[in-house]
């Protein structure tokens, strides 16, 4: 049932979509949903950054200030630090850091810091 009334949100483009972690995958991934009618919500840790997507510029070069300036103009994209804000999301997509460490082996603690945040805000415990 929930998955069907998902696919309808994503048809219609009324999901509203959380992409957390605003770098060079997130930014043109919240910016491109944005563009195409979604409601787009980036979360992020960094402020600066934040407040740069939410002032309509770009810190990432393959994303024009324009397409920013346009979204947000548009009320269809905005950034947080407010991660209680994930509660009002239909689909959520994690695109925080995994580096590498000294054995080759991902980082994955950036991945489980957002997987926290989701559990907190979106997942109910019985
Ligand atoms: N950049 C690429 O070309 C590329 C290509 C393929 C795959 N990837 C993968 O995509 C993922 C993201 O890479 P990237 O290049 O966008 O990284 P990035 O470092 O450019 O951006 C990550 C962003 O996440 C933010 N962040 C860190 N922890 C956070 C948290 N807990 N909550 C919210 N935001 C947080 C950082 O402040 C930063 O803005 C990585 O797994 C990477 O391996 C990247």
């Amino acid at each position: 049932m929930i998955k069907k009334e998902l696919i309808q949100l994503i048809e219609n483009r009324r999901a509203r979509v959380a992409v957390i972690g605003l770098g060079y995958v997130g930014l043109p991934l919240a910016t491109e949903f944005a563009g195409r009618g979604f409601q787009a919500t980036g979360f992020e840790v960094d402020e600066k950054k934040v407040a740069e997507i939410n002032a309509g510029r770009s810190y990432i070069g393959d994303v024009a200030a324009e397409s920013i300036k346009q979204a947000v103009d548009a009320g269809r994209l905005r950034a947080t630090i407010d991660f209680s804000e994930l509660t009002d999301c239909d689909a959520i997509i994690i695109c925080v850091p995994t580096p590498l460490r000294k054995t080759k082996e991902p980082d994955v603690s950036f991945i489980l810091a957002a997987a926290e945040e989701i559990q907190k805000h979106c997942v109910a415990v019985n």
